[in-house]
């Protein structure tokens, strides 16, 4: 069976998660949903996508900016077996996209997969393959968590596993917009988030309600990468040695060293690319394997995120578990990995 994909909302995320589908041979994109005649169409029609306009007063500005339109997301969502939304987290009248678009998807008994913009209980379901894929297997509506909590799920949920968590805290250094946007700040500020915990920590409880952890953020000026300063309490003593082992075996996380020069988030961005990865994207969470250090039962490390891709391959094995095309969460991990040429 090759699953028919649609993808709303083609921006940072969606049209990184349509090349993921197209490099599967158990899924292929039936279209991705577009608003507004843009550039991502000329790279969508090179790429063999067929666009849709979102409603279908807009088919023809499409035609008048000389672009071909397939129809209307209704008629793709038709067409579709399953959507993945990747529309705008908000709105500026508030709520989210994904959540008006969720009861279209209803109507039409369509499953579908929504970002981490949206709040937990738009799905009431969590996703984070190495956690929790077996619960998502033929669900309906599921929500990939954000790439923060991805990050953080990514290397605790190993930890958690093979020596146990006490508690957990972090500081995440956010990054302040993504690089293709031109408006968003702070430009020479250190923004905090004053709320506390931020909103990462109880989101890693939506997919891992037993992990106690607890999460302050700031947002400073830089847009390739998040940052994360990790303190955790183990639930016993362990060596270094014994931590790195735990995350020698977890899919999706690398350890890289400041002695082969990996000083900062710029130095693994520059790694992605000599890799030759599609956008220069790093689907993998980096620790620095010389940074983590023990006293005790307390662990104290450094990781990074790049928030463009570490939900991509995630939303591939989140489409794998709701169409029921593999049951066992390893078996999938490793596909998706093999086709985006993921180090682990
Ligand atoms: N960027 C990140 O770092 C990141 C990481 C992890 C998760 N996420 C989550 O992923 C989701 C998408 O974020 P993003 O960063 O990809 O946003 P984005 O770059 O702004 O892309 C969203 C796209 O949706 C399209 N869109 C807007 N309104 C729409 C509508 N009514 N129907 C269909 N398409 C519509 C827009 O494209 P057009 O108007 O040109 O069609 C826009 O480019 C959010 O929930 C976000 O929180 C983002």
């Amino acid at each position: 069976m090759v699953v028919k994909v649609a993808i709303n909302g083609y921006g940072t995320i969606g049209k990184r998660v349509a090349d993921a589908v197209s490099w599967q041979d158990d899924m292929k994109v039936a279209g991705v949903v577009k608003t507004r005649p843009t550039y991502e169409c000329l790279t969508a029609i090179q790429k063999g996508y067929k666009i849709y306009a979102a409603t279908s007063d807009k088919i023809q500005s499409f035609k008048d900016a000389g672009f071909d339109v397939a129809g209307s997301a209704m008629d793709l969502f038709n067409e579709a077996d399953i959507i993945v939304d990747c529309t705008p987290g908000k709105k500026k009248e508030g709520g989210t996209t994904g959540e008006d678009y969720k009861k279209i998807y209803e109507q039409i008994g369509k499953p579908a997969i929504f970002q981490g913009g949206e709040k937990h209980k738009l799905t009431g379901l969590s996703f984070n393959a190495y956690a929790n894929y077996e619960k998502c297997i033929g669900a309906k509506y599921v929500r990939v968590v954000s790439c923060n909590t991805t990050g953080l799920l990514r290397t605790l949920v190993p930890l958690h596993r093979k020596i146990g968590i006490e508690g957990v805290k972090a500081v995440l250094v956010r990054r302040a917009t993504d690089p293709n946007d031109s408006k968003k700040g702070p430009i020479n500020a250190i923004q905090p988030e004053i709320k506390v915990p931020s909103h990462h920590g109880p989101d890693v409880q939506s997919v891992m309600p037993d992990i106690k952890i607890s999460t302050m953020a700031v947002v400073v000026p830089t847009t390739i990468m998040h940052l994360h300063n990790v303190m955790i309490t183990l639930k016993k003593e362990a060596s270094a040695d014994e931590v790195i082992a735990a995350w020698k075996d977890a899919p999706r996380v690398i350890l890289v060293n400041s002695k082969h020069g990996f000083e900062s988030t710029a130095q693994l961005m520059e790694y992605a690319k000599d890799l030759g990865r599609p956008r220069g994207d790093l689907y993998e969470i980096p620790i620095w394997q010389d940074g983590v250090s023990v006293v005790g039962k307390e662990l104290y490390y450094t990781q990074a995120v790049h928030q463009e891709s570490d939900v991509v391959p995630e939303n591939i094995d989140a489409i794998r578990a709701m169409m029921n095309l593999e049951s066992d969460k390893m078996k999938s991990i490793e596909k998706t990995n093999r086709a985006l040429k993921i180090i682990k």
